[in-house]
């Protein structure tokens, strides 16, 4: 039986911090083993930004080098840049027209760029959520791993493929998941204890996994937190939740437990709980964090593997291009 196509992408922006990991990569890396894989690095994506060419080129060779430190094997998946598929603008085009002005107007993260660079406010954001259902479907992709952040971008996706399928009468493209192995989408914390980490949010606020002990534990000594709790049993305020949330991903749950008991019987010292946060998070990362430094300067390697990454994705692509060209009706004589 074929295997289940799963495509999911991280835009080069810097380097990776926990939230692409937990949300994004350590997915990737369990999928590679039962699907059909194809997890790329969104060049075209990070555009909307004007990046310079030199830290542009720079990041997409960060990504690919964290990709693989975190797991992702070029004999089990397809990993590759975006912008090697030239079948990826001509899908874009395309899915274009089945995205209406209001929808796009109305997306979140559209919402949230034009309140964060009200000077740049170019069309590439306003189309965004088609670039990223073309990567998607250009692979006939039935699973997505990403994180809660990108909800409504797959709904988005859901929603052209549904308007394609009906308008020429074919089932051609799935109609594809966000995915998430422990069963639901999630969302890690920043550590100024508000919203999401995220790359453009700032150096302090993420951490990388790249990030060396000593940075990693001046971060966490750093994070937000209040004077503790005064009655038993109390709610946690959104940043020592936070921190807890942070602590259950990377700690063992009988640590965990001691922390929330302390917690509600009112003996917590925060200090105490971000030094073993800290010293869990440098533990956990040690793996990643040295295979990074070992890959980093091997251009050769990369070089291949994305290569030969591009080259299957572009036969996957290919298919699909003539398959929808002759659904249209664009099938050249
Ligand atoms: P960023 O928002 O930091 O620039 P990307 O946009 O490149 O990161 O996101 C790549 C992947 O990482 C997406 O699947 C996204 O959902 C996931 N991701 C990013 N930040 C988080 C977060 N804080 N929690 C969970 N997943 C996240
Ligand atoms: N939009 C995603 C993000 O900002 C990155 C992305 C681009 C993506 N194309 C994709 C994710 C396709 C999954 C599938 O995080």
């Amino acid at each position: 039986m074929l295997k289940e196509i799963t495509v999911s992408g991280v835009r080069p922006t810097g380097r990776q911090h926990l939230g692409n990991y937990f949300g994004a990569v350590v997915n990737f890396v369990k999928m590679q083993e039962l699907f059909d894989g194809y997890f790329f690095i969104a060049d075209y994506h990070s555009l909307t930004t004007h990046p310079k060419s030199a830290d542009l080129k720079a990041n997409v060779k960060q990504i690919a080098i964290e990709y693989l430190a975190c797991g992702l094997d070029p004999n089990k998946c397809t990993i590759y840049v975006q912008s090697d598929l030239p079948q990826i603008p001509e899908l874009y085009l395309i899915f274009n027209m089945f995205a209406y002005l209001g929808e796009l107007e109305r997306e979140a993260t559209f919402k949230e760029k034009v309140r964060e660079q009200p000077d740049n406010v170019n069309a590439g954001l306003l189309t965004y959520p088609v670039l990223m259902a073309v990567d998607i479907i250009i692979h006939k992709a039935h699973k997505v791993p990403v994180g809660k952040d990108q909800q409504q971008h797959l709904e988005m996706t859901r929603d052209f493929v549904a308007r394609f399928n009906n308008l020429y009468e074919t089932q051609y493209f799935p109609e594809p998941q966000a995915f998430n192995f422990s069963g639901n989408l999630v969302s890690i914390p920043s550590l100024d204890g508000e919203g999401k980490m995220s790359k453009s949010k700032g150096e302090q606020t993420c951490i990388y996994l790249s990030d060396e002990p000593e940075v990693l534990r001046k971060k966490i000594m750093r994070a937000i937190t209040d004077t503790g709790p005064t009655a038993p049993n109390s709610a946690k305020p959104q940043a020592v939740k936070n921190l807890f949330d942070l602590l259950s991903l990377v700690s063992t749950s009988d640590t965990v437990k001691t922390f929330d008991d302390n917690y509600n019987n009112c003996t917590i010292r925060y200090g105490d709980l971000k030094k073993q946060l800290a010293e869990d998070m440098v533990v956990y990362l040690a793996p990643i964090r040295e295979k990074i430094k070992e890959l980093s300067g091997n251009d050769k390697l990369l070089a291949e593997i994305l290569g030969d990454g591009g080259s299957k994705a572009r036969t996957s692509a290919a298919q699909t291009i003539k398959d929808v060209r002759e659904i249209i009706g664009i099938k050249s004589f």
